[in-house]
């Protein structure tokens, strides 16, 4: 997909969320299918360092995605991971992207993660805990290379319980 291509659907996908927020059950079936084209790729982005993941707190990293345009490339941002540090020093990512309709997932003082357009909460593994989402937070496969962490920039369908891959 060219690059041009992609800005247009990201901006129409951008429209259609908005709009979702509203009239949630009228856009799921929007929103989704422009996604859909979005995700095709998945490329693995590198987002941190691996130093900067603590085990006290999660860290949000942008999720930017490299796109070619003839000679260029310029770094796209399709939203925010969250890299946390398990008991046992592994590294986590989850995506920020809520799966109720996809809005920005921020994590609160109480050290749970919390989404501001429809207040659903999870816990600080990303595990669902109350509000309209239909599932948990959707975790994404993590490399290390080089002392940096990537993660591969996967994308869900949201509205749904199952996990669905976009
Ligand atoms: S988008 Fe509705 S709760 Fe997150």
């Amino acid at each position: 997909m060219s690059r041009r291509a992609l800005l247009e659907k990201l901006a129409l996908g951008a429209g259609a969320a908005a709009a979702g927020a509203a009239v949630w059950p009228l856009a799921a079936g929007v929103v989704e299918p422009l996604a859909a084209e979005l995700d095709a790729e998945a490329p693995w982005v590198d987002v941190a360092g691996e130093k900067e993941v603590r085990a006290d707190a999660p860290l949000k990293a942008a999720l930017r995605v490299p796109v070619r345009d003839g000679f260029f490339t310029t770094l796209l941002e399709l939203g925010a991971v969250w890299l946390r540090r398990g008991p046992g020093g592994n590294i986590a990512a989850l995506s920020g992207t809520c799966p109720h309709l996809g809005c920005g997932i921020d994590f609160d003082a109480k050290g749970a993660f919390a989404c501001p357009c429809h207040d659903s909460k999870f816990g600080p593994d990303g595990a669902y805990q109350k509000g309209p989402s239909p599932r948990s937070m959707d975790p994404l496969p993590v490399r290390l290379a080089d002392g940096r962490v990537l993660v591969q920039a996967l994308r869900f369908a949201t509205g749904s319980k199952a996990r669905r891959k976009i």
